[in-house]
């Protein structure tokens, strides 16, 4: 089987990994890839994943069976349309499932529509902003203020007092993140602590993978800019097996459901960004794909063969299929470029990988040049472990950070220390 795997970041070297673990797959393609990705199968270059028809193209003269998207920006704009067009199966859904994640306000009426526990909300565009002001009123501080489109993760603000709401809200629909914020969502604030759930699934039956917590801010404690993420732990202490019960039943089961009575057909990933409220799952959003630093910790964490799976959706038998989940914790730790998330360097030489030993790398900003791997990215490379528990997974992952070397390299030494206190001692 010859699969192509579009994307270049941390989570597609971790599904490279694990799809070149599978006998059923012949040749894997990456494009455009990273040094990590070429590893595991041919990187893809001089093809822009945007450049729909030479994607198709490509996969036809390459006889490739399956197409896996891992970023959702190809899917928004119909990459899985343009394939499946072609009749190549794809795992990543045409973009009226991927506006799940496109349009957050679709989402919200998705989940209202099918009775799925989310926070209370109402969207404005300037024809009804001044409407606006007495919701906010309404609401308790916080404020959550959302772009509704794709505005590359920095379109949600949460902001303490009142008038700078009001106010920002005014900059967003006057285009603070382009038109992706000429419809704004407010919602109720939620506090909780927030996890990862993963759901692959071919329209009608599903499989719930491992689910992760990332973190998400540049600096210990949380504190600092977003990034893409920081690390990740798998699996997620406060998520027993009665939450996850929850979250099927609540959740999982009408997402799927929902987007059949809504006449939306959906293979590959969704990916439920979760509020734990007292023990009471309600969702922050969906998304169309896997998380990154999430895939990191999710592929090693998985026994069964992924490619098995993919088949499986391609070919609407997944209900024929269970998933094997390893007894092991799994942490990911992220290095970054200094000054990320903010401007950082790249073309930086980095060492040391000769000396890993008991974590596996996956590569996220890194390139393979004429003097050795350089530093390509912010999020320079993921390296995960596995473990009998936590504490031993992190441990294997911290030993081994110290051996990459990289000019101002940088990465968080906290990474699942909040979640201490969840395990039974
Ligand atoms: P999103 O881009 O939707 O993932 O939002 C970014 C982050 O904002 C989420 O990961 C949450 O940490 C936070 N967030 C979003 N919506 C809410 C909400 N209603 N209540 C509390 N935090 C939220
Ligand atoms: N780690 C969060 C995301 O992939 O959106």
């Amino acid at each position: 089987m010859n699969i192509l795997l579009i994307g270049s970041g941390g989570r597609e070297c971790a599904l490279a990994w694990k799809i070149a673990q599978s006998p059923l797959t012949e040749n894997l393609y990456i494009l455009p890839g990273n040094a990590g990705t070429g590893e595991y199968g041919v990187n893809v270059e001089g093809i822009n994943a945007s450049d729909h028809e030479s994607v198709v193209n490509f996969a036809q003269r390459h006889g490739v069976d399956i197409v896996v998207v891992g970023p959702e920006e190809p899917l928004v704009n119909g990459l899985a349309d343009a394939l499946s067009a072609a009749n190549i199966k794809t795992i990543g859904p045409k973009s009226k499932g991927a506006t799940l994640e496109g349009s957050k306000q679709f989402a919200k009426e998705f989940m209202i529509r099918h009775h799925i526990p989310t926070a209370r909300y109402e969207s404005f565009t300037t024809t009804n902003v001044d409407k606006a002001d007495a919701f906010l009123e309404s609401l308790r501080p916080p404020y959550v203020l959302k772009a509704d489109g794709l505005a590359a993760g920095k379109g949600v603000l949460i902001l303490n007092d009142l008038a700078e709401a009001k106010s920002e809200l005014k900059q967003m629909l006057s285009g603070k993140f382009g038109t992706a914020s000429s419809t704004v969502v407010i919602e109720e604030y939620l506090s909780g602590i927030e996890l990862s759930v993963f759901v692959l699934t071919d329209g009608k039956s599903y499989i719930i993978m491992p689910e992760a917590k990332d973190y998400k801010r540049i600096g210990e404690g949380d504190t600092g800019l977003n990034t893409g993420g920081m690390g990740a732990v798998s699996p997620v202490p406060f998520a027993g097996t009665e939450f996850m019960k929850k979250v099927e039943e609540r959740i999982v089961k009408p997402t799927v459901i929902g987007l059949q009575k809504d006449n939306i057909p959906y293979k590959g990933f969704i990916f439920i960004g979760l509020m734990n409220c007292n023990g009471e799952p309600m969702v922050i959003e969906y998304n169309v794909r896997m998380g990154d630093p999430e895939t990191e910790v999710v592929m090693p964490s998985i026994e069964s063969d992924i490619v098995d799976l993919f088949c499986a959706v391609g070919e609407n038998r997944l209900s024929e299929k269970s998933i094997v989940v390893s007894n092991n914790t799994c942490c990911t730790v992220m290095m970054v470029a200094g000054g990320y998330p903010g401007s950082y360097n790249k073309g930086d030489l980095m060492t040391g990988f000769e000396k890993v030993n008991g974590s596996i790398l996956f590569h996220a900003g890194t390139k393979l040049t004429d003097k050795g791997v350089v530093t390509n990215g912010g999020r320079v490379i993921a390296v995960s472990s596995l473990g009998a528990n936590k504490d031993e997974a992190l441990s294997k992952s911290y030993a081994n950070v110290e051996h990459i070397q990289y000019s101002g390299r940088y990465f968080r030494r906290d990474i699942g220390k909040d979640l201490d206190k969840y395990y039974q001692k």
